[in-house]
């Protein structure tokens, strides 16, 4: 049987157990975040995909986060707790919303993590401020639409993260497209050509967890 975040593994079985193995062991409220994950099918990133993303947020002391796609707030819980940073992070599905504002709660940071219910494409246009990193995690079909919305709030030098950009090797080869997510990855193809194009942003992308973008913003 594959184990439950391995469906949307993208490098060998081998070295992504390894890996695993050489994470921190989530313990408390993170761990029973993970089992309700895990026993209800909610897809909160992957280990080593928010691994990555505490210490990319350690090395540049982000404090300032923006963050599309709450889900349970896990994501939110962890980038917080990495530098003990603001968070605001947006959710459009509000049984989602009403689970991660109780795990906000229970982890005690409801001072430094902001939830706002909503599109990300509706909400985004209405935040002020700046942001040191911005995390996109919600529907991949929309990522260039957040992109949009986002930019602005970024500060020059901040970091952009895309998540999933690789959609199960989807994004990098027809072979294993399947039918009904062709519009999907023909979106994040195109966000991807965006980004590599981009004159204000320089990226990088990762084969980690379902595959990440990492972008700084430099003008
Ligand atoms: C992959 S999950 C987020 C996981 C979370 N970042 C974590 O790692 O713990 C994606 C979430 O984005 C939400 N979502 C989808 N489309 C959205 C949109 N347009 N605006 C805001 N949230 C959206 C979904 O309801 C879902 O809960």
């Amino acid at each position: 049987m594959r184990d439950w975040i391995e469906g949307d593994n993208i490098n060998y079985d081998y070295i992504l157990r390894y890996i695993r193995e050489t994470l921190p062991k989530s313990e408390g409220l993170l761990l029973e975040m993970e089992e309700y994950a895990k026993e209800n099918g909610v897809p909160i990133s992957q280990p080593e995909s928010i691994r990555f993303l505490e210490i990319i947020i350690k090395i540049a002391n982000a404090k300032r986060i923006l963050e599309v796609g709450s889900a349970i707030g896990y994501s939110a819980i962890r980038m917080s707790k990495a530098t003990g940073g603001c968070v605001t992070t947006i959710e459009l599905s509000d049984d989602m919303a009403d689970i991660a504002e109780e795990n906000i709660k229970k982890a005690g940071l409801s001072e430094k993590i902001t939830l706002i219910r909503g599109d990300g494409r509706e909400v985004i246009p209405e935040i002020e401020g700046e942001f040191d990193l911005i995390f996109i995690d919600a529907a991949k079909g929309q990522y260039q639409e957040f992109f949009n919305e986002a930019k602005r709030l970024l500060r020059v030098g901040g970091i952009l993260v895309s998540d999933n950009v690789l959609f199960k090797g989807m994004t990098a080869t027809d072979e294993l497209v399947i039918r009904r997510k062709i519009t999907i990855v023909k979106r994040l193809r195109e966000y991807l050509t965006m980004l590599k194009e981009n004159k204000d942003f320089a990226t990088a992308l990762l084969p980690i967890g379902d595959g990440v973008a990492i972008s700084v913003k430099e003008n």
